[in-house]
């Protein structure tokens, strides 16, 4: 049998990895400035992630949520303190399209609405509402096209108040970094304005932090910086650190009823050991202030080389904007520099999302390596 061919393949066989290199199968290294899209949070291998995980297997690796699994509420009540959000309950499903399928669900039942607002340039994954939201034609099947989505200008606070106010609108979803989309954001402003308008309009929020959450932003959440509440927040990425794991964060005003959601694997026990060994690590070695600091030196680097004509994101959520299409730098970067990057819809944009433990000297080497291949 052959494999679905769907992805174009860069040509590297990634057959081990540690920190933030990546080691080929002909012993080659690479240096990861891209986390397999945003996913390696704590570095690869990290040694208290392994030796968690090994633990958890020896013990039990799955049971189902038909029985008690007390990992699931150390997890919870270890990410309400890590995150500042102990007024949510967690939810936990396996993925970032899955999570943000869960919240949509989730908003439609608690308002018996069935309307969507979702923002141009946003990605919130490929399953059915969740792609539906997702402003890309070409990942929207006419299965997909049945949902009622409007999707609008980001910042465009006009639009979004002559939609919101019709009544028929469950949810609204955004990203508080696009991730996909090439690193634009909401103002404090928008945020903010969009926040009172769901309350105002019984429309629940939806932050999708997939990407931006779990301290890749500088704080735990990227909402954070703009200082509102949401209804519920959709987390995975970053979370498991390459373990597939998502969930939802569900703000105390919505209730849960039995059988309202539900998932086979959501929440194992091998799951919630590779989240609890994230944020211990997180914690211990204080990553998210990492991230911070280095997101700035990052940004004062940037500035020393004149073909970027700007630099977007925050922490270590950041892209270089390019005048030209960066489709060939990355080949570059990662053949001749052994360097991995990311690219963006906004085909402008390089993107550069790093394990949070990375140093200095790693932002050092990265800048070399870009001057080298500019010049
Ligand atoms: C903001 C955001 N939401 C949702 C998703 C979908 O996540 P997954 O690929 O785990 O389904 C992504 C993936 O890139 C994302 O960046």
């Amino acid at each position: 049998m052959n494999l679905f061919d769907v992805y174009p393949l860069y040509d590297v066989t990634p057959v081990s990895a540690k920190g933030n290199v990546v080691i080929d199968d002909k012993g080659e290294e690479y240096l990861d400035y891209y986390g397999g899209h945003a996913v390696i949070s704590i570095g690869h291998s990290h040694p208290h992630y392994v030796q968690r995980l090994k633990g958890q297997l020896d013990k039990i690796g799955f049971y189902s949520n038909a029985v008690q699994n007390p990992l699931q509420q150390e997890l919870a009540s270890k990410l309400g303190q890590l995150s500042g959000c102990d007024d949510y309950s967690l939810f936990l499903c396996n993925s970032g399209a899955e999570a943000n399928e869960n919240a949509l669900k989730l908003a439609s039942f608690h308002t018996g609405k069935n309307r969507v607002i979702a923002f141009k340039n946003g990605f919130h994954g490929r399953t059915s509402a969740a792609v539906a939201a997702s402003d890309n034609e070409k990942i929207n099947a006419p299965l997909n096209k049945q949902q009622k989505v409007s999707i609008l200008p980001l910042n465009d606070i006009g639009s979004f108040t002559t939609e919101i106010t019709k009544g028929d609108v469950c949810a609204v979803i955004i990203e508080a970094i696009q991730g996909v989309g090439g690193l634009d954001e909401p103002t404090t402003q928008f945020y903010q304005e969009i926040a009172r308008l769901c309350k105002e309009n019984n429309v629940v929020l939806i932050a999708d932090e997939v990407q931006s959450g779990f301290g890749r932003s500088g704080l735990f959440f990227g909402f954070q910086h703009h200082n509102i509440q949401p209804d519920i927040i959709s987390i995975a990425k970053g979370m498991g650190n390459g373990f597939p794991v998502g969930g939802v964060l569900i703000h105390e005003h919505i209730k849960a009823s039995y059988g309202l959601l539900g998932t086979t694997f959501g929440g194992n026990h091998l799951a919630c050991t590779a989240t609890l060994a994230v944020l211990e690590v997180l914690a211990e070695e204080k990553l998210i202030e990492n991230a911070a600091q280095l997101g700035e030196y990052f940004n004062k680097k940037a500035a020393e080389i004149p073909q970027v004509k700007q630099t977007k994101g925050r922490g270590l959520m950041l892209g270089l904007e390019f005048d030209f299409e960066v489709a060939e730098l990355r080949k570059k970067l990662i053949y001749n520099q052994h360097l991995f990057t990311g690219g963006a819809k906004d085909k402008h944009v390089l993107r550069i999302l790093p394990a949070l433990n990375i140093t200095k000297k790693d932002i050092d080497i990265f800048f070399n390596a870009l001057k080298a291949e500019l010049n």
